[in-house]
């Protein structure tokens, strides 16, 4: 924690050019389920299997963006905000996985991007947040190389339809969850639950990453569009860092978390501690000679997703069988200190400074963004003034500390060029249903009714003055 002020300060000033955004992702906005040829998703079947998703909440309808874009996007406008992060669902484009393209999920897609253009806001695209067309989950979803070969061919698909207008690229988002939530603990689709799958998965997830960029960089005109994945890092700290083996702790849960994906994805290899601590899990023959090659492309930014800190410590043995820690059999965690968002994450600006500074220094070439930071509270509609508003003082006061954590990253140096708040609306959280709110935009889930709250109007004075203002 910062002794001098605990971040909340207003009146910095963030360079020019640097860019304000928010974040969504298709499953958790769009509804239309079954419109238009939209084959189904992991997230479908999951979200229909009872017991796997609270109140059984699905995306069947989600907040309908699907119906709803040209308002959508006038509410992004009238925010002041100079790029969108969205991601294209996969069974839209390609709704059995593999084989033939259905033009009404491209038609979608590039009224969502020319609607963003138009209104003098970059597109900033990610391939992959979550929503794996379920008949290759059929033949094996991520354990197999399959695929990576089918996103690959999905990549080249969109790339070619899009890849004169889209400026930034992300193939993947935080394929941690992918991998050892959906393969590992279960807690995700697919739901399975086995340590060897979620390993598969890591690889066969990295291995799509570079297909992908591959194809991408065939097919893509727009001259100064840029690429980029986003891993959901974890900020890992050693309980008493002065104990060799809380140090250790930490060691291995960032191999399997962080260097897991970015040392193959910017640097070309497998961190050999990591291939040690999981050697009684698999042998790692799933990686084929020249798969490193593959994943190692060149990509501009580094994409980093943040909410929370974690501590852990040695800990007595324990099977790891079901869980998202791989042969972590020897890891504790700690409980964070409050207070907690909704989500009962901690909430530390610090960690989101150290994070910055800490991806920097082990990559220090590439530009870094923040595409997905934001906090979950139980907010609530009032009446005032003939009007609806939601007082969300905490989200502002969360919001304010972390862009100063940001802030003070790039005075120590780190290329940060760009903060996606997560997110614009209130959307479907995945296992969580409808009952955790991210959004600087409150929606009545009954009407659809979309209402600002002070954290948008707040984040509105950020984006148009780049100075951070009074919570
Ligand atoms: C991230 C996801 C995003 C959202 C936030 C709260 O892990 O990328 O879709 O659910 O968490």
């Amino acid at each position: 924690m910062s002794a001098i002020d605990d971040f909340r300060v207003s009146g910095l000033e963030f360079p020019a050019g640097f860019t304000f955004g928010a974040a969504t992702a298709a499953y958790q906005i769009e509804g239309a389920a079954t419109e238009d040829g939209r084959g189904p998703s992991i997230w479908d079947t999951f979200s229909q299997t009872p017991g796997k998703v609270e109140n059984g909440d699905t995306g069947d309808v989600a907040i309908d963006f699907y119906h709803r874009v040209e308002e959508d996007l006038d509410l992004i406008k009238s925010l002041g905000l100079s790029a969108y992060r969205l991601s294209i669902a996969w069974p839209r484009i390609i709704p059995a996985g593999l084989g033939e393209v259905n033009e009404a999920g491209l038609a979608f897609y590039e009224k969502v991007v020319d609607g963003l253009l138009v209104r003098g806001i970059e597109p900033v695209v990610t391939l992959y947040h979550w929503d794996l067309p379920q008949p290759l989950e059929d033949r094996g979803g991520w354990t197999v190389r399959e695929t990576s070969y089918a996103f690959a061919e999905y990549a080249r698909v969109v790339g070619e339809r899009l890849g004169d207008r889209v400026a930034v690229w992300t193939t993947l988002n935080e394929p941690w969850c992918s991998a050892y939530l959906g393969y590992g603990s279960g807690d995700h689709a697919p739901g399975r639950r086995s340590e060897a799958a979620s390993l598969q998965a890591v690889h066969h997830l990295n291995l799509a990453h570079g297909l992908a960029l591959i194809e991408l960089r065939k097919v893509v005109t727009r001259p100064d569009a840029r690429y980029s994945v986003t891993n959901n890092l974890a900020m890992a700290y050693a309980a008493d860092p002065a104990n060799p083996e809380d140090v250790d702790a930490k060691r291995q849960i960032e191999a399997l978390q962080n260097r897991a994906f970015t040392d193959p994805q910017l640097r070309g290899f497998y961190p050999q501690d990591l291939l040690t601590d999981t050697k009684h899990i698999t042998d790692w023959s799933f990686v084929h000679d020249g798969d490193l090659e593959l994943i190692n492309q060149p990509i501009d930014i580094v994409g980093i997703n943040y909410y929370c800190t974690g501590t852990v410590r040695r800990g007595p043995e324990h099977s790891t069988e079901g869980t998202a820690y791989p042969g972590a059999t020897r890891v504790e965690s700690v409980e964070q200190p409050g207070p907690h968002t909704d989500m009962g994450w901690n909430i530390a600006p610090q960690g989101l400074y150290d994070l910055l500074v800490a991806t920097h220094e082990a990559y220090p070439e590439y530009e870094i963004m923040v595409t997905e930071n934001g906090a979950a509270y139980g907010d609530q509609p009032v009446e005032e003034d003939g009007g609806k508003r939601v007082h969300d003082t905490e989200r502002v006061d969360f919001l304010l500390r972390h862009f100063v954590a940001a802030h003070r990253a790039i005075e120590a140096g780190v290329p940060l060029t760009g903060y996606f708040v997560w997110s614009l609306m209130d959307n479907f959280e995945w296992a969580f249903g409808y009952t955790k709110r991210f959004g600087i935009v409150y929606v009545d889930y009954e009407t659809q009714e979309r209402t600002k709250k002070d954290s948008a109007l707040w984040y509105t004075k950020l984006a148009e003055t780049g100075v951070i203002p009074e919570a």
